[in-house]
């Protein structure tokens, strides 16, 4: 079966082209003017953008958090997630007491066998010995190329040190893995805490108690470790000026940030439904979203991930010690909806948007060629988007199988259609019936 699109702006990393695409199956079989396919069913995509797939570098569906888990599952929140043009999502593996990595891999990847999108997987390394560290070859080699640490999160069993975190770069660098930072420092975030009354139900102390000092120690810390090891290293969710400046200094840090940092602030856990907002790093001031906006427009920022970790109203009860509030909000199906309203809104290049969104992170987590661009070989991952169709009144099946989003009211463009590997998955803004995703391993350039 080939499909022809006629008459689209391809939203290229580099450019816009208008073009049409020809695809066959899974794959683009050619991109070009006026394209000739007998017996190819035909769309014409007149006054439509075309980019291509989007990828969602940062879920968590349904981890373990506190005493419940987040909200999605890998069929609810891939489903969310194709709504909103994200065609591939990169979770994360959960490392049990005394699991191996590759037991740890392979149960996720049981678990996300139900997804409608595609989807990658980074490795959680959150307990370290050398039974891991050996590990690691056969890891990467299995498909799995980055690995995540927290500095933080001691309590939740997730912590690693600053010499062990070193020690897993060592290995990482001469295997060439990418290690992947929560970057909160743990001793700065205990003696804010220690400061404040544990008995305190003000949401707003979430703020108080992850100070952005945290993550400029953090993020200076894991600087230090790059440059002893030659680790390259992603820092997941920045959240603030200061860390941004801290980051600055070390260009070859690679920066993910993401909606909630830039459209939100700490003014939220005022509101009645303050809880809810509470997430790590803690929604930061203007100032803040000021300059993380800067960096997303100069290329400091690579990524934008949503750390998709949702809940329901239930899931958050009111009035309980801030410290207790389950972290996370989700966001998979707005990643792209609300960025191409704000960049048109801002008038901004719609390519840089497709390298923030697609094209980078397809780079970094080595998803390319065959994702993060619309070139022949390329897998027809394919979001068709109508840019006139700005709305503030979506359905409730655009956020997903979620009863709250931080993002209510806010403009948002959904794509009209999504293509994943070359198969119809949204029409209309509608979800239809279709085969699940498939498992996308990271692949050095050299096996693409
Ligand atoms: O609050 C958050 N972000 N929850 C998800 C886990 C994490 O730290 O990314
Ligand atoms: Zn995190
Ligand atoms: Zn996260």
């Amino acid at each position: 079966m080939k499909t022809l699109l006629t008459n689209g702006k391809l939203v290229h990393p580099d450019r816009i082209e208008p073009a049409d695409i020809l695809f066959s199956d899974d794959k683009i079989e050619a991109v070009g003017q006026s394209l000739a396919a007998d017996g190819a069913e035909k769309i014409d995509c007149t006054g439509r953008l075309i980019f291509p797939g989007i990828i969602d570098p940062h879920t968590h569906f349904g981890i373990p958090i506190k005493d419940g888990r987040s909200a999605d599952d890998f069929a609810s929140g891939s489903r969310a997630a194709l709504l909103g043009g994200v065609t591939t999502v990169i979770d994360f593996t959960s490392l049990e007491r005394g699991q191996s990595l590759a037991n740890s891999v392979a149960s996720r990847r049981k678990l996300a066998e139900v997804a409608l999108c595609d989807y990658s997987l980074h490795c959680n390394v959150t307990r370290l010995d050398d039974n891991i560290l050996a590990e690691i070859p056969e890891i990467i080699d299995s498909g799995v190329s980055s690995f995540k640490v927290f500095t933080t999160y001691r309590e939740g069993g997730l912590y690693l040190d600053y010499p062990r975190i070193e020690e897993l770069a060592g290995v990482l660098s001469k295997y060439g893995g990418l290690l992947m930072v929560h970057a909160e420092d743990d001793g700065i975030l205990q003696a804010a805490r220690e400061k404040l009354d544990p008995d305190s139900t003000d949401p707003s102390l979430h703020g108080v108690s992850r100070p952005a000092a945290a993550e400029v120690r953090a993020i200076e810390k894991i600087a230090a470790i790059v440059t002893r090891t030659g680790c390259p290293a992603y820092i997941v969710h920045l959240s603030s000026a200061a860390g941004l400046a801290a980051a600055g200094q070390f260009p070859e840090l690679i920066l993910e940030t993401c909606p909630q940092y830039l459209l939100l602030d700490n003014r939220r856990y005022a509101d009645s439904d303050g809880r809810m907002y509470v997430a790590s790093p803690p929604l930061r001031t203007p100032f803040d979203n000021l300059s993380l906006w800067q960096a997303v427009q100069n290329g400091q920022i690579a990524t934008l991930g949503t750390d998709h970790c949702p809940f329901n109203l239930n899931d958050k009860k009111a009035h309980i010690p801030f410290a207790e509030i389950p972290n996370g909000m989700g966001g998979v199906s707005l990643l792209f909806p609300l960025l191409l309203a704000e960049f048109l809104q801002r008038s901004w290049d719609l390519s840089l948007l497709a390298r923030l969104l697609s094209a980078n992170a397809a780079a970094i987590f080595q998803l390319a060629p065959t994702k993060g661009c619309i070139a022949v070989g390329g897998d027809a991952d394919l979001v068709i988007v109508d840019p006139d169709r700005s709305t503030r009144d979506w359905t409730p099946e655009q956020i997903g199988t979620i009863d709250w989003t931080p993002y209510r009211g806010m403009a948002a463009i959904f794509p009209e259609r999504v293509y994943l590997r070359g198969r119809l998955t949204v029409d209309k803004e509608t979800i239809l019936a279709h085969a699940p995703g498939q498992f996308i391993t990271a692949h050095s350039a050299d096996q693409a």
